[in-house]
């Protein structure tokens, strides 16, 4: 049997580039090398620990399964499903949340920033999101979990709580193992020294954007005062980062890239940067604007992967209840 791999999205609005190099265009091809039995999600459940209009949030689910289809994962190859239609995923929690260390979560980093960014909605939810994150991932017995930088505490708690949950009720979980392939960390376009981020737009160029508005976003990128293309990731951050996303959506390698460069300007560069960029981008706007089309069709490829999961996930569940003396 292949390794099970197991990773998830939240709907909270649009993706932009640094969402799809580090994770949506990573899925496809952990999917695509065959090693994996893949379960990809939309973390639902996750996303209401941020304030949102209950009225948006159907169009945003439909979103990610859009952009998880349209950028190419397969149901026929992975199970695509949503996470808050697996009541598993929230009986599991409860079970793990009688088992982690109040000062466990006290300690992550993510609930700190994010508590300090929304105080007046710093809820219990943020708190434990940690533990639904190690419910969705032990549930269906993980050995890979495919997560960016911001997430690796988090797994490396899902694997403590693996651990605990074994030595005090036997041996019932895995421990996952982080796949950190090589993910590329894209910087606000306005400036460097912040992650792109959906929360400062004009530097954020976002994977629906429209080719005259990535055209826009990126010939007015901050850059610097030499005169030639150059990668010094220390001294010259903002061409640093405009190298790093040409090359991974070109393809071509920085070297190459600043090579071909030698005595242009910046104006060349970007205007090439972004034709790069809206040519890689074109098919997949294609693709999920046709799938977009289609309700009924997405419609029915999430009831299939979730009734996958729901099954799977049904049967880890009786396993634990019996070690956790309920059944
Ligand atoms: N917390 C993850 C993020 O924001 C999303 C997520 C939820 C996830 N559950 C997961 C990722 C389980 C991997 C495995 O990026």
């Amino acid at each position: 049997m292949k390794p099970v791999l197991v990773s998830g999205i939240q709907p909270t609005g649009n993706l932009h580039l640094g969402n799809y190099l580090g994770a949506l265009k990573n899925f496809v091809e952990l999917q695509n090398s065959g090693k994996y039995e893949c379960y990809f999600f939309i973390a639902d459940l996750h996303s209401m620990t941020e304030e949102y209009n209950p009225k948006e949030k159907q169009k945003q689910i439909v979103n990610v399964a859009l952009d998880y289809l349209a950028a190419g994962l397969d149901p026929k190859k992975s199970v695509i499903f949503q996470q808050s239609a697996i009541p598993a995923h929230t009986e599991l929690m409860w079970a793990l949340n009688t088992i982690t260390p109040m000062g466990e979560l006290r300690r992550m980093t993510q609930f700190k920033d994010k508590s300090e960014d929304i105080a007046e909605n710093t809820n219990v939810g943020l708190f434990n999101y940690p533990v639904l994150m190690a419910a969705d991932i032990l549930l269906y017995d993980a050995k890979v979990v495919p997560v960016g930088h911001d997430q690796l505490q988090h797994l490396e708690l899902t694997r403590t709580l693996a651990r605990k949950f074994n030595t005090k009720f036997g041996k019932t979980f895995f421990e996952p193992a982080p796949k950190m392939t090589e993910v590329t960390r894209l910087m606000s376009l306005d400036d460097p020294t912040k992650k792109m981020s959906k929360s400062r737009p004009a530097g954020c160029v976002f994977i629906d954007d429209a080719p005259e508005v990535i055209r826009k976003k990126i010939m007015s990128a901050v850059t610097d005062s030499e005169r030639e293309v150059g990668f010094d990731k220390e001294n010259r951050p903002a061409m640093a980062n405009l190298l790093t996303l040409y090359s991974a959506m070109s393809g071509k390698s920085i070297d190459a890239l600043v090579a071909a460069y030698r005595g242009k300007g910046y104006a060349d560069f970007k205007r090439d940067l972004a034709e790069t960029v809206i040519t890689s981008l074109t098919p997949f706007q294609k693709r999920k604007r046709v799938l977009a089309k289609d309700a009924k069709g997405i419609k029915a490829i999430m009831e299939k992967g979730n009734k996958k999961a729901l099954k799977v996930s049904e049967k880890k569940m009786e396993v634990v209840k019996k070690k956790l003396g309920l059944a």
